[in-house]
């Protein structure tokens, strides 16, 4: 089968389509031909070597496509079903494996797609659909009352779960931005808009209109100084939602200042966490299929390129320039 292969850490530029044989389903497994591969910023973590897989690896951690054959013990997954499948499953041991012709996944982070389903749509949403779901819904307990803000707003992570945390009726959902160009046309499913360089002041605008004493919840994968800038806009009860550090940086965070603002500090890995809660991940991976296949969250197209545009894909991602979200073409 074509897949892209990390030999060795290194730049997007060191990606490369190569021919390899097809993996097959162990016990518990199924094996899908893979139409399209999903990319995100993490893909260039571990490509760089910044989180470490058994080299050599094929990156890709989410894909839809149609079921090949279901290993040893599986049910309900016929060979030819449009199925979505997340391959971070890293706490049962490596993984990824998703730009290739052929990707094998945990039957429990597999979910069958309704026969008409967009396969390029719901790749673009399945890890960032589960995560963004299980920050707000599990982590931060979002609720009508709620102000939440996202930061990172134009980014994979950040816009799918600004969507999903419109669909659910939220007060207002802030998104922050780092410049004017990462702003959707027409303001998306935002209440507010907001450029990270003004975050205090207009939330502090946003949030005195509404007779709070800040945001309730934040949702973050950038880190750096947007997270502790967030964390100050906390009201009290608020909780931050740590998922991901875009920026590379990790400031520290004051013990003192949760303790005394009675605000809750929360993370979440999924890549980490999604073989200990099984039900939880299958669950949120349905509800964001279901909303987003019945119109109820509107998720753009994403960008697709073909395979071997894998390397254009990681540098877009790497220098801030890539659109919301990217799949690769990979049949
Ligand atoms: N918890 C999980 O299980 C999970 C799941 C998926 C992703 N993640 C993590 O979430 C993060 C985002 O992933 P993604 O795929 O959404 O990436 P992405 O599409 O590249 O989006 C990242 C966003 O962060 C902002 N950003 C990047 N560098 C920044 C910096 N130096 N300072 C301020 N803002 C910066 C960018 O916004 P602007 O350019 O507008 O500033 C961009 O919108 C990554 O760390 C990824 O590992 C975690």
């Amino acid at each position: 089968m074509r897949a892209v292969v990390v030999e060795k850490p290194g730049p997007a530029d060191s990606l490369s389509v190569t021919e390899k044989p097809a993996p097959a389903p162990g016990p518990g497994e199924i094996s899908v031909d893979v139409a399209y591969a999903g990319v995100g910023f993490v893909d260039t973590l571990f490509r760089a070597g910044a989180f470490e897989l058994p080299l050599p690896f094929v990156p890709g951690i989410e894909a839809t496509g149609h079921v090949r054959e279901a290993g040893p013990g599986v049910t309900g997954f016929e060979p030819g079903a449009p199925v979505g499948v997340l391959l971070n499953d890293f706490g049962r041991g490596p993984r990824a494996g998703g730009y290739a012709e052929v990707a094998v996944a945990h039957a429990s982070m597999a979910t069958v797609l309704p026969a008409d389903a967009d396969l390029a749509r719901m790749c673009a949403l399945l890890i960032n659909g589960v995560t963004g779901w299980l920050a707000l819904h599990d982590l931060a307990r979002v609720t009508d009352r709620d102000t939440v803000l996202v930061l990172g707003a134009g980014g994979g992570l950040g816009s799918i779960t600004g969507r999903l945390a419109a669909a659910h009726g939220v007060r207002r959902v802030v998104g922050v931005f780092g410049s004017e160009a990462r702003k959707p046309a027409g303001g998306g499913e935002w209440t507010d808009m907001v450029l990270a360089a003004d975050l205090a002041s207009v939330v502090a605008e946003i949030t005195g209109a509404d007779g709070g004493g800040g945001v309730d919840v934040v949702i973050d994968p950038v880190g750096g100084d947007l997270r502790t800038r967030a964390f100050d806009l906390l009201a009290p009860f608020g909780r931050q939602v740590v998922v991901g550090n875009a920026s590379g940086q990790d400031p520290a965070l004051s013990g003192d200042a949760v303790w005394l603002h009675s605000r809750q500090l929360l993370g979440l890995s999924l890549g980490g966490v999604a073989h200990a809660v099984p039900e939880q991940v299958g669950a949120a991976l349905s509800a964001v299929v279901d909303l987003v296949h019945r119109g109820v969250v509107r998720e753009p197209a994403p960008a697709v390129l073909p395979l071997d545009r894998a390397a254009e894909v990681h540098a877009a991602l790497e220098n801030r320039t890539a659109p919301a979200k990217t799949v690769l073409a990979v049949r």
